[in-house]
């Protein structure tokens, strides 16, 4: 196993990696173009650090990708990215209008009740092991040398959101990782996430 840094060359695999471990989730349900779409502006956002895990015969079999800066970093990439995510957001119109509100409403992946929470940390957006990997520790070595890099270039928090229901063993997961509960929220329209934070 090997772990290096993402770029655009390794899109395909992400997207196909992405859809493999998170079947049945929001964003998967989007389809296959918009996740190319979020995923090229992660990758080429200059805030973002994406690691992948490769196996021998080059394959991805793991991936993490983070904001170094959380406050806005949605916001950021569909600036950046607009007529993309412009003729994304048509294609989705039409064939799932409510999802579009989900999105707007979701953009900050944040409770906005919870006052003390500024958002000045980084964030894990999104970590997956192929399901044929899974428990081998790739998610643990993810993990880490994210942390590693994001602690070289000074940074001290990196934080997550997980779902509340259903999730124990993923929650159990970052736990054994150091990662403490922070708070917990309501995304739209009636999602109950776990906010978990860990001082790296
Ligand atoms: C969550 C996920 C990334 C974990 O990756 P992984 O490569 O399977 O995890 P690892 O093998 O590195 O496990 C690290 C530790 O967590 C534990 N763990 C991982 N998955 C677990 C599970 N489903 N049940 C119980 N424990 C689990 C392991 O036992 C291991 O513990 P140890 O350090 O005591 O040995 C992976 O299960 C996954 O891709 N899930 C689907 C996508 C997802 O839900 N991502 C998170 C969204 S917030």
């Amino acid at each position: 196993m090997i772990v290096k840094n993402l770029d655009n060359t390794h899109l395909a695999q992400i997207v196909a990696l992405h859809e493999e471990a998170f079947k049945g989730f929001f964003l998967s349900e989007l389809g296959t173009s918009f996740l190319k779409q979020y995923y090229k502006a992660v990758l080429k956002n200059i805030n973002a650090l994406n690691l992948g895990v490769f196996d021998e015969k080059n394959q991805l079999i793991g991936f993490a990708v983070t904001a170094k800066k959380s406050l806005g970093f949605n916001k950021t990439i569909i600036k950046e990215n607009f007529f993309n995510f412009f003729t994304e957001g048509l294609k989705i119109i039409f064939s799932r209008p409510k999802a579009i509100y989900r999105i707007i409403k979701n953009l900050d992946k944040k409770s906005k009740d919870v006052k003390n929470d500024s958002g000045e940390y980084c964030e894990l957006l999104s970590i997956a092991t192929h399901p044929k990997k899974q428990g081998l520790g790739i998610g643990k070595l993810l993990l880490s040398e994210t942390e590693k890099q994001l602690k070289a270039e000074g940074f001290t928090l990196l934080a997550l959101t997980t779902d509340f229901f259903n999730n124990d063993p993923v929650v159990r997961f970052y736990e054994k990782s150091g990662y403490t509960i922070y708070y917990d929220f309501k995304t739209y329209p009636n999602r109950k996430m776990y906010k978990l934070i860990k001082n790296i």
